[in-house]
């Protein structure tokens, strides 16, 4: 038998000495990312730290070998490296045994009996969000989502142990520290040692966000108090090898992770499926209709998230059209086999869910948002195996998928019942890639819908 020797694997034009490909990168990230998959094959190597070899996967088997099957071997790689900065080690950035441990540390907060406990209080965040947009009034629903993502999460993780003035604190610091990460993954690590604005904002609002969460964790674990959010069920937990309480700062940082990993993602989507009703009145219609059919004018309940396919397929296709992912990363720990390829041990691996979910070998006329594309599940498993990938797979796959899903769906239903949203004429929105894909600027009227669909009679 002959072994044929795998193609070599192509290194991407335009890299320079110092910077790599951090000016592509800088200039229009997701475009320099897309334009990867239009011009190479299964895999090609980047620059981001000048010296590191990183490899853009862009084949779905090879994804999906590289987080399921060969996953375990692996570390984290350079995007979580540069959340770790800020939040400490977490489920988020361990990798190995470690992981293991962490993971199971957590889970049991967004077992199914918590979740559905948490319902309650994300249609209450989203009704008095909803209640204080002015009617007739521009709003930028981008940020307003991020306020509303938060707010959820703030109720299920800390329930009320921040105060207004800290809460909004915490979000401005958030957004902050967010887009450091961003771009920190983007420019060769040299750039953030530099005495910059960009760089001593980054620290001043990491050390608040930390400061705000340990404060927190430290007054609710003295108080003693249950306030049966996820806070005082990690304050319960154990720690699996030593039978100790996890300290303090275990919890902070688990908490910060939550809050970092929950809150923009989740934030995106909510924005874009607003955006498609406001572009597409018939898909916003259907969602009505469902929603009148099923809910018969009472406000949505834990029950009703199976009973609602159409909105389901609607969440669908924003996580597919939409994806909040640019980069996922891993690193190789020993020399390892990726599909025909034998990559050496320190080499950073790559991919991105944004232009995966675009690629049109993959779905057909793939800019268009359909939600009846994923109509028959038959139809949807047609699909490449690995190509569509919205919580990722493996190990690591997103521990916050069940709540994420849950959020989208009671917030969607609650707002799009009371509010419609008008686009100016004319007016287009990019996908701009910081920490997370989200989109550049959303600024819409928001109008009271008449004849409400869900009754006035909700004391949230
Ligand atoms: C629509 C919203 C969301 C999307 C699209 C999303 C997507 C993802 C993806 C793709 C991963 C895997 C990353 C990897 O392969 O390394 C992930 C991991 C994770 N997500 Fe989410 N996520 C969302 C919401 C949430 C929420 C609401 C939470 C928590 C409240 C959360 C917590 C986490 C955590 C802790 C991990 C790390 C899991 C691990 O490494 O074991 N996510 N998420």
């Amino acid at each position: 038998m002959t072994l044929v020797a795998p193609p070599p694997i192509p290194r991407a034009a335009g890299s320079v000495p110092l910077l790599g490909h951090a000016v592509q990168l800088v200039r229009d990230n997701l475009g320099f990312i897309a334009s990867l998959r239009a011009d190479y094959g299964p895999l090609v190597e980047i620059t981001l730290q000048p010296g590191t070899r990183t490899l853009i996967v862009q084949d779905p088997d090879l994804i999906r070998a590289m987080l399921t099957d060969l996953g375990p071997g692996l570390d984290k790689g350079r995007f979580f490296e540069k959340m770790g900065q800020l939040l400490g080690d977490s489920v988020v950035t361990a990798a190995g045994q470690e992981h293991v441990r962490r993971r199971r540390q957590l889970q049991p907060a967004f077992a199914r009996p918590e979740i559905a406990r948490y319902v309650d209080l994300m249609r209450g965040a989203t009704t008095t969000a909803v209640d204080s947009w002015a009617p007739g009034r521009q709003l930028d629903v981008r940020e307003a989502m991020v306020e509303l993502s938060l707010e959820m999460l703030a109720k299920t993780v800390f329930a009320d142990s921040l105060d207004d003035a800290t809460f909004r604190r915490l979000r401005k610091d958030l957004s902050v520290v967010m887009n450091g990460v961003g771009a920190r993954v983007m420019l060769p690590d040299w750039v953030e040692k530099l005495p910059l604005p960009f760089n001593r904002r980054f620290t001043a609002a990491r050390d608040a966000v930390r400061a705000t969460i340990d404060r927190a964790v430290a007054e609710l674990q003295e108080s003693g108090r249950e306030t049966g959010d996820m806070l005082s069920l990690l304050l319960r937990t154990t720690d699996e090898e030593t039978g100790l309480p996890l300290t303090g700062h275990q919890i902070s940082s688990e908490i910060l992770t939550l809050a970092v990993a929950g809150t923009e993602t989740t934030a995106s989507v909510l924005a874009w499926t607003l955006y498609e009703f406001a572009r597409d009145a018939d898909v916003e219609r259907r969602v009505l209709d469902e929603l009148d059919t099923v809910l018969d004018g009472r406000p949505i309940a834990f029950e009703d998230l199976p009973r609602l396919p159409y909105l389901g397929r609607v969440i669908r296709e924003t996580l597919r059209l939409h994806h909040t992912g640019w980069l996922v990363t891993r690193r190789t720990v020993t020399r390892t086999q990726l599909g025909p390829w034998s990559v050496p041990a320190g080499t950073e691996l790559a991919y991105c869910q944004h232009a995966l979910h675009r690629d049109p070998a993959l779905f057909p006329d793939p800019l268009t948002f359909d939600p009846d594309r994923w109509l028959q599940e038959a139809q949807a498993e047609a699909f490449t195996p690995g190509a569509y990938l919205p919580f990722g797979a493996g190990k690591h796959k997103c521990i916050g998928d069940r709540f994420a899903v849950t959020e989208l769906v009671t917030a969607i239903a609650t707002i799009i019942r009371r509010v419609r949203f008008d686009l100016p004429p004319g007016r287009t929105v990019r996908p701009v890639a910081r920490a997370t894909v989200r989109p550049s600027t959303l600024l819409m009227t928001a109008h009271r819908r008449t004849g409400s669909t869900e009754q006035e009679q909700e004391q949230d």
